[in-house]
């Protein structure tokens, strides 16, 4: 059998199919040709990260589909109800990306708290001309540690967030649409961890009392933080958002940079991605990623191996 891992898949991914007996092709193919490949190819499986689309034109065109796989969590590029409804099997690994992306929101919020994304940017232009300068505009830093990181959406990524604040020594305050409370276990390296429960919190409070907000929801249809939300948040808070674009509304956001109402956003996910707002993208006070926030060796190590065993489950167990 034949899986097209058509936005590629780890090299622990390909040998675990490899070995169960699939092959497995990494060609990348323009989604307007998807249809013709899979057809001529035979392709059982589907593989995807979030740039191939796996719509009802590929579900209804392509017979020899079994199984669609996204690498990852959020599943809005493919039409998955759909798919389960003609027969298909949709899979993805919800768990595999998790302490990544709550590294990366660490790596906005550090670079936020001592403006290493301006300073990154100015360093190399004047740093042998203008060095005290700049050392005394880079100069009122903050520390995370006793600050209140405020979580919105309380699932998985953002459990691990609270992990690595606790870790840190913040306060951490959630809210969630379903989720009451949580026992978030932070692990130490010589196996030692403690248990700490936390109750979420009307969306209002958490923007009421963070010093610092992080989004961890899935694809919404309205945005969650606006102007009316960033209002309600402290003088000088920062936002991160590594969840999905859409969510924050980025004019909003950039007004209140400007205005100074917030201090600084962290920004892994765009409304318009691939192509974000030039303002979003040029404005000083924003520490920016192109949505790389599962793209480390670990977590895709852990998604094509996960991906393995569920194909292997259900086209061979
Ligand atoms: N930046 C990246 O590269 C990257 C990588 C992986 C995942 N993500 C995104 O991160 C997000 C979260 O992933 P997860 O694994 O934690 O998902 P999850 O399903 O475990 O958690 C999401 C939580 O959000 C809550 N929620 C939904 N709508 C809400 C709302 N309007 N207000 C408050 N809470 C709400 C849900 O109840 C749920 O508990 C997803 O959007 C996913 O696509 C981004």
């Amino acid at each position: 059998m034949k899986i097209l891992a058509n936005d590629g898949i780890s090299q622990s991914g390909i040998d675990a199919l490899t070995n169960d007996g699939f092959e497995v092709i990494t060609t990348k193919v323009a989604q307007e040709q998807l249809i013709n490949y899979i057809n001529e190819h035979q392709i059982t499986g589907l593989l995807v990260r979030s740039a191939t689309k796996v719509r009802k034109d590929i579900i209804d065109a392509c017979e020899s589909l079994k199984i669609i796989g996204r690498g990852g969590v959020g599943m809005d590029n493919i039409d998955v109800q759909y798919a389960r409804d003609k027969g298909l099997h949709v899979i993805n690994t919800p768990a595999a990306s998790s302490s990544s992306v709550a590294e990366l929101v660490f790596g906005h919020l550090f670079s936020g708290v001592r403006f290493l994304h301006d300073s990154n940017r100015n360093m190399p232009l004047e740093g042998d001309s203008r060095f005290k300068e700049l050392k005394k505009s880079y100069a009122k830093g903050v520390e995370l540690r006793g600050k209140t990181l405020g979580i919105i959406g309380f699932g998985r990524i953002g459990q691990a967030t609270a992990k690595m604040a606790l870790g840190l020594g913040m306060n951490v305050i959630a809210t969630d649409k379903f989720i009451d409370k949580a026992t978030v276990s932070v692990d130490f390296f010589n196996g030692q961890s403690i248990a700490i429960e936390i109750e979420t919190e009307a969306m209002e409070s958490v923007l009421k009392n963070a010093d610092f907000i992080t989004l961890h929801v899935p694809a919404q249809k309205e945005y969650i933080i606006g102007k009316k939300e960033i209002e309600l948040m402290k003088q000088g808070a920062a936002i991160v958002n590594a969840s999905r674009g859409g969510t924050i509304d980025e004019v909003a956001l950039i007004d209140a940079l400007e205005s100074k109402k917030l201090s600084f956003a962290g920004l892994d996910v765009f409304e318009n991605e691939p192509t974000p707002a030039i303002k979003v993208l040029m404005n000083p006070y924003v520490s920016l990623t192109p949505h790389i926030g599962a793209a480390t060796n670990e977590a895709q190590d852990r998604i094509g191996l996960e991906l393995a065993s569920q194909i292997n489950t259900l086209l061979k167990g």
